[in-house]
Formats: C-alpha cells, structure tokens, sequence
C-alpha cells in the first residue's frame, strides 16, 4: 500500500474499529493533554449523524477566507501562546495562518455530559457555531466506524502545539509525520518549513486522499503517502524529525533507522509523550517523557479490529481461580503515574472500573493470552482477585505500583525512556542520586 505521493489508492471501502476502547481504558481519568478525552462507552452517543464515509470530508466545503474564521483562530492562537503551549513566534505564526475549518467538513466534538456533538461546516444556518467549535482547544472526532470507535481526530490544539514546540525544528529540517488524519498538522508543518520539508504517512487511504486535497486547496503541498507508518517512509529519510501523532506501544526499528544521529523521535509511547534523541544510526536513542498524552492507537492495516470495553467485560466474566492479594489502594491505581507506567510496562493489557452498588472492582484483560484479573477490595490493603490465564497480571501491577512507590513517587518529568540499536526498551528515571533503570522490564510490545 504505500508508495510515492500520487499512488494512494481510493477510500477503502470499510472504516474499521480503531481503538477507543485504549482510551476508555483509563476512563474516568482526564489528562491535561489528550487527543482524545473520552467517556464511558455507554455515553458514546451522537447527536446527528457522523456518517463514516461522509465523516473523512470527502467533500471540505470551506477553504474561503472568512474574517469571522479568523477572527476565531487568531483568538485561539493568543490562548495557546497565553497558556504556554506556543512560545516560537513561527508556530504562533502558523496557528495564526492555517485555517483548520480547511481540513473537516463533518466533525464531532465530546460535550461535558459525556454525549458528542456533530457539526456540518456546509450548514450555513449553523456555520458560525460550528466555526467556534472548530476554534475550540478540543480534539474533533473526524471519523468513526459503524459501531462509533474513533479510526481518526484532529488532535486537541494544545497537545499540537506542546508537540510541534517540542520537536525543536530549525529552517532547512526534513520532518516525517507519522499518522496524516485529516492533514490540519502537516499544513502546520508546511507552513513552518516549506512543503517540500514535509512528509506524512497515513495507513488509511481515503484519509490520505481527503488530506491532500484539503492540504493543495490551503496552498500546501507535502507529500502524503499511504502506507504503515510503522515502516516509517525509506524513499524520503533520512529525517531530522520524525512526529507521531498515532499512539504506539514502541518505537518501531524503522524510525531508528530512518532518524539521522542527533535527529529527533517524538512519540506518545502509552500514555506519555516521549522525545528521543538518536544517538547513532538505527539507535540508541534515548530522552524524557514531556508530559501525559493519550492517542489513538496505531494500526497495521485499516481492516484491524481492536477490542472494546464490552470485550474487556465479557473476557473477564469467567471463572476463575480465587486468591488473597494485597492492594496498594484505590488512590496508588488511580494515580496518572500508575496509569502511565502500566501502560509503558504491560503494553496491550487494558483496564476497566466497575463502580456499583456493590463496590469498585478493577479488571485487567490481556486479549491476546486469554489471561484476566478482577480485584475487589477486603480490607485497607488487601483484596480478593478472581483470575484466570497465563498471566498473574495483578502480581504484574502491583510490581509496577511498588517499584514507583519505593523510588519516592517520582513524577512523569523525572522519567525517560532508552531504546536500544537491537529494539529493546528500557525506562529510566533520575533522581538527585543520578540515573537508574526501572526495576521493571520492558517486554517487546
Ligand atoms: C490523531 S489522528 C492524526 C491527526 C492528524 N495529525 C491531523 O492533524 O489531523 C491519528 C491518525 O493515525 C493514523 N494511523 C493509525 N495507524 C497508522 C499507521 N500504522 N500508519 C500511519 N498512520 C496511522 C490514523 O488513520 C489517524 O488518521
């Protein structure tokens, strides 16, 4: 499927389920910068109607310039610069000039109740609104498969503009993206360095395609290519900056390769944003978590299914074997920090709560062993865990839990992440005492 700009082939047929339910896995935390915040899956209702195929914007109804649109998106501009997330007068800049009513037709966005609102920019009656909406610092659901997972966003503004800042570019660098959408962040990129600096990857074809009509229409041209971006792009690295704006669980060998020595990885790796400097060709590259981020998943192929909450539930509604464990309390597994290193340590195991009448109970389900755990609390610190499977992956939590207590709590900025020339990963945290590796593994993703 990939190729050169020019070879991507038609919108494929069918939209598949993406992976909300990676997102809803720590539902009911909010993160400071997500793509995504999203509510339970019960509330994942429309008002309207986000049809997939018209959802992609095969027809952008907007590229006019409209002093009401720009009124809006200098506004918003100020607000990024205000709150800290633009600080280079080139990206304020850029936000000041790319219109991103130019890349959506339909969107949807969360509203506070936890239902989702979808707005049409070819409904003059309701232009205005929707324009505010687009100027919004929200992420905007852009396409859904028929049973309403998330398969692609605009990514909040905020988290765009943190992300562009920390990739630190200079005139001249060549940038690959790693996930096109619906092209809004490429034209960022564009705008900032010239088309020809700018290379994004899609592995959905008919984004791919909207996304490069919207881009020519705004007066951008990068090449945007179809294709796995986990393969990253060979015909056009090597790159200095290489941007992910699709979650992955690791840094494919791909990108260590196609990263020229000194050249920059920024990624969210679980549920932290990640840059890695690399340090020599194909790797090492090593660097610190930035900060909380929460994307949607990356996916092989377009047809990949992933699995839900309610598959989390039915997974875990077995029998299984009964024992005594300890638990470090409901305030230890909400922690964020806890959230995050599960995410970076037990890679594709996903987490629900149940909050009932009868209590909390915290479930772990790991799809691909078969394996599960439901814990509910006895007493202050211990609980009862009904499991089953290969895998303990309660004793897998808590080892993550404790090893973060016994360091001291660290905070997020004190870790990082190396990734070594042969693939493996290892997180790193630092302390007044110096450097120490996570007594924890990392296993391969
Ligand atoms: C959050 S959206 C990207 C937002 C985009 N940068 C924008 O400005 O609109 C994530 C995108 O990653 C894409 N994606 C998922 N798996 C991918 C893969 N293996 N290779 C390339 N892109 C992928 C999805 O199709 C989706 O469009």
């Amino acid at each position: 499927m990939s190729g050169l700009p020019g070879a991507c082939s038609a919108a494929s047929a069918s939209n598949v389920v993406d992976g909300l339910h990676r997102l809803m896995d720590h539902f009911g935390l909010v993160f400071a910068a997500s793509d995504w915040i999203v509510p339970p899956e019960g509330a994942w209702t429309f008002i309207g109607d986000l049809n997939p195929q018209r959802a992609v914007g095969v027809t952008v109804t907007t590229t006019s310039p409209s002093p009401h649109a720009q009124a809006l998106r200098h506004r918003l501009a100020e607000q990024l610069a205000r709150g800290g997330y633009l600080r280079d007068p080139a990206w304020l800049d850029a936000f000041r000039a790319v219109p991103r009513e130019a890349f959506l037709s339909h969107f949807a966005v969360p509203s506070p109740d936890g239902d989702h609102r979808v707005w049409d920019l070819g409904d003059v009656a309701a232009r205005d609104d929707a324009l505010a909406a687009v100027y919004t610092d929200t992420p905007l659901l852009t396409q859904r498969d028929a049973e309403g997972s998330a398969t692609s966003s605009s990514t909040a503004p905020s988290l765009m503009a943190l992300m562009l800042e920390a990739l630190q570019v200079r005139d001249g660098m060549n940038v690959l993206e790693i996930g096109t959408g619906t092209g809004y962040n490429a034209a960022l990129l564009a705008h900032r360095l010239g088309s020809d600096r700018v290379t994004s990857i899609d592995v959905d074809p008919g984004l791919v395609d909207t996304a490069r009509r919207s881009l020519e229409r705004a007066g951008y041209r990068p090449a945007a290519v179809c294709g796995d971006g986990a393969a990253g792009f060979s015909p056009r690295a090597p790159y200095d900056r290489l941007i992910a704006t699709c979650g992955v669980a690791r840094i494919p060998e791909s990108w260590l390769r196609q990263v020229r020595p000194g050249g920059v990885i920024l990624a969210s790796v679980g549920f932290g944003l990640v840059r890695l400097t690399v340090s020599q060709p194909g790797g090492p590259a090593s660097g610190p978590f930035l900060d909380y981020a929460s994307f949607t998943p990356i996916r092989r192929t377009t047809e990949q299914v992933s699995p839900t909450t309610r598959d989390d539930l039915a997974l875990a509604d077995g029998n299984g074997a009964t024992r005594r464990v300890p638990f470090p309390g409901w305030e230890v597994l909400e922690e964020r920090m806890v959230v995050f290193l599960r995410s970076v340590a037990m890679p594709g195991v996903r987490q629900v709560t149940l909050d009932s009448r009868a209590g909390k109970e915290y479930v772990l389900a790991d799809h691909v062993t078969g394996s599960w755990a439901r814990v509910r609390q006895n007493h202050e610190d211990e609980a009862q865990a009904v499991e089953n499977g290969p895998r303990r992956l309660w004793d897998e939590l808590c080892v993550v839990a404790e090893s973060w207590l016994a360091a001291g709590r660290p905070p997020l900025a004190s870790y990082g992440l190396e990734v070594g020339s042969d693939g493996r990963h290892e997180l790193w945290w630092e302390s007044s005492g110096g450097r120490r590796v996570s007594t924890f593994p990392l296993p391969p993703a």
